[in-house]
């Protein structure tokens, strides 16, 4: 007989306030100027919602610079330098920002520590949308990007002496940035901090969702894609908090009865960026497998919601 499988599904998970209201201001747009309706950077990082905007006419590129001009175009969640709102005007296009409001938080205390004169560490992962554009808020060289512990231990003022305050990356895991900063506050006792946490309420909750329940199973899966920031630190906190076991799995396709085999108990998660019906759909795809319990786990209740930009508001 095929033995039963105990679905503990970790609450909150999936869609985060900033991730819904960038997928409706794609919509809305669409609405609004009809298609095609640019979207400069994936509007966040899931294949699932790109192709379903895709389908609905949004033609996602990486620069601005293809985006015909008399088209709108939409900046994603993650936010953008400076330099590219101020190109959009340059060109006379119509263009939308998407950034979430919990990132251009971070922007804007970023330009506060610059004009009190403080040089600003950020903290987050190099490359990723989200740190480009949060350094692309100051002049080149006011902002210095620190990684992990041992930049951080590295780390030097551009002078002897410059006061320093810190950023983070919203999406980052909070025990590795506690960590971070508690050598950074070591080394610099008046480093300036956040007034508020600027890990988001989103990152935060889905991390302590999947601590809760990572101890009590045999296998982990975050359903997120590759790129996304949050789902990637899902399956560090699961390994961290005593679940050897955790993937990353775009969807569905990648339920196997292999790696399913000798599972009792599988803990899910969803990564901010990936939707709801890819948590049935891998429920699904288990029961397609073995007899299924699904139980629930919560850990927090969100009701954050953010305004649409006044052009886009009905
Ligand atoms: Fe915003 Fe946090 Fe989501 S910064 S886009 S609410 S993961």
């Amino acid at each position: 007989m095929t033995e039963p499988l105990t679905i503990v599904l970790a609450a909150p998970r999936g869609f985060c306030a900033g991730v819904d209201r960038a997928i409706q201001i794609v919509e809305r747009a669409l609405e609004k100027w009809g298609a095609p309706v640019y979207v400069r950077h994936e509007i966040v990082h899931n294949r699932h919602v790109v192709q379903s905007l895709e389908a609905l006419g949004a033609v996602f590129v990486e620069e601005l610079d293809e985006c015909p001009v008399d088209r709108p175009v939409v900046f994603s969640a993650h936010g953008v330098p400076k330099s590219v709102p101020a190109d959009a005007e340059r060109r006379n296009m119509v263009y939308v920002d998407a950034t979430c409001p919990l990132v251009s938080k971070v922007h804007l205390e970023a330009e506060r520590h610059h004009r009190r004169g403080r040089h600003v560490v950020l903290i987050g992962h190099a490359g990723h949308p989200e740190v480009i554009g949060t350094m692309g808020q100051l002049p080149e060289g006011a902002m210095s990007l620190v990684e992990d512990e041992a930049q951080a231990e590295a780390f030097e003022p551009p002078a002897p002496g410059t006061p320093l305050a810190f950023a983070t990356q919203t999406t980052l895991s909070v025990d590795d940035t506690a960590r971070i900063v508690e050598i950074l506050r070591r080394r610099f006792p008046d480093v300036a901090a956040p007034n508020k946490e600027d890990i988001c309420y989103a990152t935060t909750n889905r991390q302590e969702a999947v601590k809760a329940i990572a101890a009590a199973v045999d296998a982990f899966v975050v359903i997120g894609s590759p790129n996304s920031s949050n789902s990637k630190r899902l399956v560090e906190v699961a390994k961290a908090a005593g679940c050897a076991d955790a993937r990353l799995i775009a969807g569905a396709a990648e339920v196997d009865g292999g790696w399913l085999a000798g599972v009792r108990r599988l803990g899910i998660s969803a990564g901010a960026s990936a939707p709801e019906s890819l948590v049935e759909d891998v429920v699904a795809a288990c029961r397609a497998l073995r007899p299924v319990t699904v139980e629930e786990v919560a850990v927090a209740r969100e009701d954050v919601r953010f305004k649409l930009p006044r052009e886009l508001a009905s």
